[in-house]
């Protein structure tokens, strides 16, 4: 709600939720004058655009119904549960001849923009290789929530939940993956939910790149993530998030960079609670619900598409693949 409301001209006039009393008391707090029990309920009322923040399984719903009632939509990450629903909501949305955003606020990072910057001005060439090292800390309260951990309602664990953004870095830095080979496991977190809680990952790239990934949710205290990549000169830059929530260049070899700022990870270092973790990030989601406004009035693209978001989604649902089968996954590149 901060993000939304930060961005001028945006006026949150209406929610909906399952849960009514949720909704009811959502409503209260941020004073919206309007509650609903549905997204077909909720758009039937008439809105210039929606955003949906259910729990990844009914983001499909949520898209699919924003483009029956013709309206443009910037949903939550991951854009689905699978490439094949993902696939579904770009083309209706498309259809409909709506806006469709997916939120990767860390695109936002001006370390992130720095890095996809230098690759486009050529100080930084192609990327030959890179890495995303995810390392967080998640617990039994953070499962207790009903939908976090299934198969049917998550889709995937660390990788699907949290690596998803940094896999979103990776491969706006590289391009597009052409093959994935994968491990997962759950290895520490068993009791409690069915997805992944360690995953470890090779993708190869169209351009002939090769990258690593390693993430999981075991880590006590949380390391934070760190997304690098480096080209065929040497030069490298790397995306630092310590702690979570909060992104810097940890390391640039980029001619005109410079480092902005350094972190050290300590023993004992805090965990952030989870609203503090969103309290760091809603500038930058803020930023994204701004380009996505300044998309729906200019009649243009914004900066993250729903075709954007289906290429992590992919590599991640291949790494499940990858796991299940012990071969190799190619992709479509589509
Ligand atoms: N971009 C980010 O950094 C970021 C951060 C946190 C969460 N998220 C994403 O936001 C989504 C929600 O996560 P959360 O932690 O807020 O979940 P949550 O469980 O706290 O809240 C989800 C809400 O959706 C409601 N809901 C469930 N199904 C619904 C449906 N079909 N229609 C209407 N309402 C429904 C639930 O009752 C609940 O109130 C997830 O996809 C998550 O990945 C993104």
């Amino acid at each position: 709600m901060a993000a939304l409301r930060a961005v001028a001209g945006v006026q949150v006039v209406a929610v909906a939720d399952v849960d009514a009393g949720r909704a009811r008391t959502f409503a209260a707090a941020h004073g919206v004058a309007r509650v609903y029990p549905g997204a077909d309920e909720l758009l039937a009322s008439g809105l210039d655009a929606v955003t949906i923040c259910t729990p990844h399984g009914a983001h499909e719903d949520g898209v699919l119904a924003a483009a029956r009632h013709r309206t443009h939509v910037l949903c939550e990450k991951p854009v689905a549960l699978t490439v094949a629903q993902a696939r579904r909501m770009t083309a209706a949305t498309a259809a409909a001849g709506v806006r469709f955003g997916v939120l990767f606020q860390r695109r936002f990072w001006p370390a992130a923009l720095g890095v996809r910057r230098a690759i486009d001005d050529g100080r930084l060439g192609t990327p030959i290789c890179g890495g995303v090292l995810a390392r967080f800390n998640r617990d039994a309260e953070y499962y207790a929530e009903p939908w976090r951990g299934r198969l049917d309602t998550e889709g995937g664990g660390v990788l699907m939940t949290q690596a998803i953004h940094h896999v979103d870095l990776l491969q706006w830095f590289m391009g597009p993956a052409r093959r994935v080979t994968g491990r997962c496991a759950t290895l520490v977190h068993g009791g409690l939910i069915e997805v992944e809680d360690t995953a470890a990952a090779v993708v190869e790239f169209a351009s002939g790149a090769i990258a690593t990934i390693q993430a999981g949710t075991t880590f006590r205290p949380g390391l934070g993530a760190q997304v690098w990549v480096s080209d065929a000169r040497g030069r490298t830059a790397s995306v630092m998030e310590f702690p979570e929530g909060v992104g810097f260049t940890d390391i640039s070899t980029v001619p005109g960079d410079e480092v902005s700022q350094t972190g050290r990870v300590r023993a004992g270092s805090p965990d952030l609670p989870l609203a503090r973790i969103h309290e760091h990030l809603v500038p930058y989601h803020a930023r994204q619900v701004e380009d996505f406004v300044d998309a729906v009035r200019h009649d243009r693209e914004p900066a993250v598409t729903g075709h954007d978001a289906v290429r992590s989604l992919e590599i991640v649902e291949a790494v499940y693949r990858s796991s299940r089968t012990g071969a190799a996954v190619d992709l479509t590149g589509g």
